[in-house]
């Protein structure tokens, strides 16, 4: 199954759980760890580039980790001079070599998403494969515009491992993404480096735009506008040095909280703003939020600001489905915060979170029945009818973001919530328990 489990001594496998307490207030200054889309990103444009990049707010998770892995085992040269600090001796834009065995890439639909189209224009073999959760996962939605670049990819109906023959010549195409997926779009984008001709896709909706960024900083010409790109395939990458914000996906967990329980002002700090990323405070805006983004600045080529939340009373609202994209990690704690608001919330059009590293719609609503809300499941969203939470034995399902989405429910919640299955907090939010219980935030960790 999906989990991510610790070995004891003599070998057994165990599982991490959260034992979390209801709390009635979170308060303070906060920082949260750097953003997990961009750092993958960083890792895979510096490898390519010329010359040599440092990157400095890396998130050291998990999947973010997998990617160095993955880089370092296809020749690039990763050092790590200090905490979320590393430094890529770039290869060149035709410098990797194939890896000696299968690149394992752990729990992250990213950067399997991403290295298939990296990998698809190289000289040599590769196969991609994954954890349970990953192995699940649909990669269909890559391979087969890739194909129509002339890459060889081979998956196992439709899911991994990814195994892609080296040797293919690839020549641009033009192409309407089906879904809005960034990881598509940049996964496409990276094939497009390799190509001959100019890349063209148009996007059905707007999706976070980092790599669309960060291409530009390593001085590939690519041109957006409205929804569609066009790409030229550089002759090299010009290594640059990088900054990666906090991750808005983290930063999430306690926007909700702050909103449902702060006691005067909780204030995150250095958060990635991205427009193509917050579609979560708009939201919350709807729903009577009051959340200021103060001291905008920007790291880079991406805007970062403080934020700062107060405690409202939401009431329910319909989430326009435009916001989906936008906010598309955010939903298990904005349904979080939409069953302690007054009155109903519906969400649709997010049919995409089903295919996620758990069924999000399926995972939270059993959630949250358990903690008796009542919720009524659609093929693509929930509808959640808002009020009192008590407590109970969640299953996350191994999904990181349902593990920290039921911790934020303790603000409200009247009785004690036990969350199984834990472990791959890890892969996005090294630190949440330490940060959130900073903020006031009662839980424990343990092993069953
Ligand atoms: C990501 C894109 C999103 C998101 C994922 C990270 C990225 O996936 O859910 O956590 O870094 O490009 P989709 O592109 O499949 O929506």
């Amino acid at each position: 199954m999906n989990s991510a489990s610790t070995r004891d001594d003599a070998g057994h496998s165990r599982q991490l759980a959260y034992s979390v307490q209801p709390v009635s207030a979170v308060r303070g200054t906060h920082t949260v760890p750097g953003d997990k889309s961009i750092s993958h990103r960083a890792l895979m444009l510096a490898g390519i580039a010329q010359g040599r990049t440092t990157v400095r707010g890396f998130l050291e998770s998990e999947d973010c980790l997998a990617t160095l892995g993955a880089m370092r085992a296809l020749g690039v040269r990763v050092n790590r001079p200090a905490a979320q600090t590393v430094v890529v001796e770039g290869a060149g834009l035709h410098g990797l070599k194939g890896s000696a065995g299968p690149l394992d890439l752990g729990n992250s639909g990213t950067a399997m998403r991403l290295f298939t189209g990296l990998l698809a224009g190289q000289a040599f073999d590769c196969e991609l494969i994954g954890d349970s959760s990953l192995m699940r996962r649909p990669m269909e939605r890559v391979a087969g515009p890739l194909r129509q670049m002339g890459a060889r990819i081979e998956t196992s109906a439709g899911r991994p491992p990814v195994r892609i023959s080296g040797g293919s010549v690839l020549r641009a195409i033009r192409y309407e993404l089906p879904i809005a997926s960034a990881q598509v779009k940049s996964a496409l984008l990276l094939a497009g480096l390799y190509a001959s001709g100019t890349t063209v896709l148009a996007e059905p909706a707007v999706t976070r735009d980092h790599s669309e960024r960060m291409l530009q900083s390593f001085g590939v010409r690519l041109r957006v506008e409205a929804r569609t790109l066009e790409l030229e395939p550089p002759q090299q990458l010009r290594a640059c040095d990088l900054e990666v914000p906090g991750d808005f996906s983290s930063a999430a967990f306690f926007i909700v909280a702050g909103c449902l329980a702060a006691d005067g002002v909780l204030t995150l700090r250095n958060v990635g703003v991205n427009s193509s990323r917050i579609g979560l405070l708009q939201a919350l805006r709807l729903m009577g939020a009051e959340i200021r983004v103060v001291n905008e600045r920007s790291a880079g080529a991406e805007p970062v600001a403080d934020l700062e939340i107060e405690r409202r009373e939401l009431r329910g609202a319909i989430i326009p489905p435009e916001l989906v994209p936008l906010g598309i990690d955010e939903f298990p704690v904005l349904f979080v915060a939409a069953a302690c608001a007054r009155g109903e919330t519906l969400v649709t059009g997010a049919g995409e979170l089903r295919v996620k590293e758990s069924d999000r719609i399926a995972t939270m609503a059993e959630g949250l029945r358990t903690l008796g809300v009542r919720t009524e499941v659609l093929a693509d969203g929930m509808r959640i009818e808002g009020g009192a939470l008590g407590g109970g034995r969640i299953d996350s399902r191994g999904d990181h973001r349902i593990a920290m989405a039921f911790s934020v429910a303790s603000v409200r919640a009247q009785q004690p919530i036990e969350i199984a299955d834990v472990g791959n907090v890890a892969t996005s939010f090294p630190g949440f328990v330490e940060v959130a219980r900073g903020a006031g935030l009662d839980i424990q960790v343990h092993e069953v």
